[in-house]
């Protein structure tokens, strides 16, 4: 059993998310706050300003004219995808090369994040939850603490695996048998200590056990996250091993009351996702079927895929008539 301190002690090691974050986010909250402000909080840091101006360019973000400087940014996108963006460059600047104990590169593990992030936004509108402002960076931030164990991992992966096929357990209840903590009870002690938004903490604590949160406020959200996380792993947005052994919570799905045909409409925002600037990846329509439990999705989607591929050798959805 790795010992908890040294777990917690890890926390205190990574690199923390840019000041200017935490800032803008409290910036958003205040109906008040003006262009400059944000402004002032970005431009001091170049590499901040530099990714965020390539992001904004993007094809995800970009509008009918080049973006060219940070005051532009804000004006084009508006405070609420600012601040997306700006979240989303700073996360992929403290994510390192490689997360052993997950199996994954860098890539593929920011691709899951603004996967999560876009899938969450999709389900919120279809499904008509009103949610905060703050909720793709709730979303986006959903699995912080796999930056933290996931070098311990690689030392205990057998007794790990071990735990999920014997004990039948989920990859998250694995992790916490076999080293005392797991990534969401990390995430949330690290978005704790860097002083993100209560919406991010307990986002990264609860997203794999949305029936164990007590906040009502936030239920929504949670139960928003867990099935964007479970549907991103299903499609192989930046699957690792945590894909295996996992489960749709029967009170999100009983919450949110999900038809196949919002999930569908959902799974389709693939092609927004690799816009985001990742590479596109091969969609799974089993993975869709098994989410809601719903097999007439699946060919819809395939046929989609089959379509695509044939015509640009890629892979990718759309809706169908
Ligand atoms: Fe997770
Ligand atoms: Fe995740």
């Amino acid at each position: 059993m790795i010992a908890k301190d040294r777990l917690v002690a890890r926390i205190k090691q990574l690199p923390t998310l840019p000041g200017a974050v935490l800032g803008l986010h409290r910036l958003l909250q205040d109906k008040s706050s003006t262009a400059k402000a944000f402004e002032d909080l970005v431009r001091p840091d170049p590499a901040l300003t530099t990714n965020l101006l390539r992001l904004a360019n993007s094809a995800h973000f970009r509008r009918d004219r080049d973006v060219d400087s940070v005051r532009q940014a804000f004006v084009v996108l508006g405070a609420r995808r600012f601040c997306d963006a700006v979240t989303s460059v700073a996360l992929s600047s403290v994510i390192p090369t490689h997360l052993p104990g997950y199996g994954i590169p860098a890539r593929d593990f920011w691709l899951h994040c603004i996967a999560v992030g876009i899938l969450t936004e999709k389900l919120a509108h279809d499904l008509k939850r009103p949610v905060p402002d703050s909720v793709f960076a709730a979303a986006l931030l959903h699995d912080l603490g796999k930056l933290a164990i996931s070098t311990f991992l690689m030392e205990t992966t057998d007794e790990v695996l071990q735990a999920m096929s014997c004990q039948h357990l989920s990859m998250a209840n694995a992790e916490h048998a076999v080293l005392g903590l797991n990534h969401a009870e990390l995430g949330a002690m690290l978005a704790q200590t860097w002083g993100l938004p209560a919406l991010v903490v307990q986002s990264a604590r609860w997203h794999h056990d949305p029936d164990g949160l007590d906040h009502e406020s936030t239920r929504d959200v949670v139960d928003l996250i867990h099935v964007a996380d479970l549907l991103s792993h299903m499609l192989g947005l930046g699957a690792d091993v945590g894909e295996l052994g996992r489960s749709l919570s029967a009170g999100t799905h009983r919450r949110l009351g999900m038809a196949a045909r919002q999930i569908e409409t959902v799974a389709c925002a693939t092609e927004e996702i690799h816009e985001f600037g990742m590479p596109r990846a091969a969609i799974e329509a089993e993975a869709v079927e098994e989410v809601v439990g719903l097999p007439l999705m699946a060919p819809r989607i395939l046929a989609v895929n089959r379509v695509r591929a044939a015509n640009d050798g890629r892979a990718s959805v759309a809706p169908v008539g």
